[in-house]
């Protein structure tokens, strides 16, 4: 019934023209189209109907106007697709959304005719493998039948574990945005890293819950316009080696990986350019250790927040040493919140106002002098960045100041009490309490010993002298058997 009712439609656009606008394509007339006024409409498609008349000649070409529909993006979504063997008409879209179609077999050369595509989505489907003609384009002098628009590819969310080495040989010199993120590849095969190595355009990939355990050595040394990597949920247990061969990284997004003491040897490699660095939601992570991001010399923003298990950040971990004088990068952006800080130093960052944006939101913190530093000097700055987040800063322990915040103790200008300085830390003040326990055990019967050897004179023995003669010859006399003298 339907399909009838749209080739009534199509007849209806194509061949009387007064009937409705001769220059909009007829998938108008059974998709939404955004943009209405306009001839270069947004369709959206997202509807089963379309999927049996899709490559039909009339919806993408204007036979009165000898010249194809302009279209300027379309929405395939949720069509129930399957396999696309078909190519599709000349048209000039420029983005073809196609994602949600259990699509699980692509033709060669299905997007050829495409030649403005410069995004193409093919999230959410069934895809295993890829031939390396499927992203064939038309002849090009020069090149290999390059589809020379496309920048962005999105793969994401399908069943590839591994990619034919050639996949990208016709977008190679095109792509910059790919992403692969939610395939279940485990392991990068050499196959699959000449594939993605071969792209010597890309500027972002995204490999974020593809289960990797580690990134292959050298494997950023080829994409020497890579400026932005997402690895986050996957199963790293340090940071990869071979950032450092990455040349313009400028964001790395680690979010979700299962590392637990980031040290120095499970940390960051020298990044000169890396400027943005996110380490969210870190599961297992508990300590972020000294130097362990000393070669991240030049980042501006830094978000370590949401990690249930960090409660330790050590003051050196920016901090650089092996030059002259101890240099730290400038941070921009600090956000912090909702792990399990007690305490931060203020070394941590050479100079906190070079900040403008900051979020210690969500910690436990302890309100005691190892934390001063963030009434007296940290407050008055977050108080100028934002007055509201700065008031939400609690104080988690000691237990009698739980329920003030950092702000309320900033405006009453108090000192936090400093329990080490006066030495009745409770763990302190049993180590002590043992010492003097101690001392009185060992030495009262000590004392006595002595009193009572030297009563009895032993020491006499060894004394000469006519005093002692003397002491020795006029010896108390002792106490008889009856007790009488
Ligand atoms: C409509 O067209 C304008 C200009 O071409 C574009 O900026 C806008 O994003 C389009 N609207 C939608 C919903 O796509
Ligand atoms: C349609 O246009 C093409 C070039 O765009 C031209 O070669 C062809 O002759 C035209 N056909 C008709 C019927 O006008
Ligand atoms: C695609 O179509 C060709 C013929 O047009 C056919 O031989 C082939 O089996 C089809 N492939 C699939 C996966 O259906
Ligand atoms: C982290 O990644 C795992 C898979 O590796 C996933 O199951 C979990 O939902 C992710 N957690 C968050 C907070 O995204
Ligand atoms: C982390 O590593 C450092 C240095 O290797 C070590 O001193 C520390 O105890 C470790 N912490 C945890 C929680 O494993
Ligand atoms: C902060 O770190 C410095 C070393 O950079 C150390 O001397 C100082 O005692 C630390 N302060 C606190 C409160 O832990």
């Amino acid at each position: 019934m339907k399909k009838i009712y749209l080739l009534i439609v199509i007849f209806c656009a194509t061949l009387v023209p007064k009937c409705l606008s001769d220059e909009r394509t007829p998938f108008c007339d059974v998709c939404a189209c955004l943009n209405q006024t306009l001839t270069n409409p947004d369709v959206d498609c997202s509807s089963k109907i379309v999927s049996s008349i899709l490559f039909d000649a009339k919806l993408w070409f204007n036979k009165d106007k000898n010249k194809t529909y302009d279209i300027s993006s379309l929405n395939l979504q949720s069509i129930d697709l399957g396999i696309l063997n078909d190519t599709f008409p000349d048209s000039n879209l420029r983005k073809l959304d196609l994602s949600n179609n259990a699509i699980r077999f692509i033709a060669d050369g299905a997007f050829a005719n495409l030649e403005e595509m410069e995004e193409l989505i093919l999230s959410n489907n069934r895809l295993q493998t890829i031939g390396p003609d499927v992203f064939r384009g038309l002849r090009l002098d020069g090149y290999d039948y390059p589809l020379k628009a496309l920048t962005t590819l999105r793969l994401d969310n399908n069943e590839i574990h591994t990619l034919n080495p050639d996949v990208f040989q016709h977008i190679d010199r095109e792509i910059k945005i790919l992403s692969l993120a939610h395939n279940p590849f485990k392991v990068f095969d050499q196959q699959t890293v000449i594939a993605i190595t071969s792209v010597v355009t890309l500027e972002e990939l995204d490999l974020s819950y593809t289960q990797l355990k580690e990134l292959p050595q050298y494997f950023l040394h080829t994409p020497q316009y890579l400026k932005k990597l997402d690895l986050s949920g996957n199963l790293l247990t340090a940071i990869p080696e071979t950032l450092e061969d990455a040349h313009v990284l400028e964001e790395l997004i680690m979010n979700n990986n299962t590392i637990v003491n980031l040290t120095q040897e499970t940390g960051f490699p020298i990044v000169k350019t890396l400027k943005r660095l996110h380490l969210c939601n870190m599961p297992v992570l508990e300590e972020i250790g000294q130097h362990s991001m000393s070669g991240l010399e030049n980042l501006e923003e830094l978000y370590i927040s949401e990690n249930i298990a960090l409660s330790t950040v050590h003051y050196g971990t920016l901090v650089r040493l092996d030059v002259e004088n101890p240099v730290w990068p400038r941070i921009k952006k600090l956000i912090i919140s909702n792990n399990k800080l007690t305490h931060l130093n203020s070394t941590f960052l050479a100079k906190w106002d070079y900040l403008t944006e900051l979020d210690i939101r969500g910690n436990p913190w302890t309100c005691e002098c190892e934390n001063q530093w963030m009434i007296d000097e940290l407050m008055p700055l977050y108080v100028g960045l934002n007055v509201a987040q700065a008031k939400e800063i609690k104080c988690a322990a000691p237990i009698e100041m739980e329920h003030q915040t950092l702000y309320d103790i900033y405006q009453m200008k108090s000192v936090m009490r400093c329990l080490d300085l006066y030495g009745n830390r409770p763990e302190k003040d049993g180590a002590i309490l043992i010492g003097i326990l101690i001392g009185i055990l060992i030495g009262i019967p000590l004392v006595l010993f002595i009193l009572y050897s030297y009563q009895r004179n032993w020491y006499g023995i060894f004394d000469h002298s006519p005093a002692a003669y003397s002491r020795q010859f006029y010896r108390a006399p002792s106490l008889g058997d009856d007790g009488r003298l």
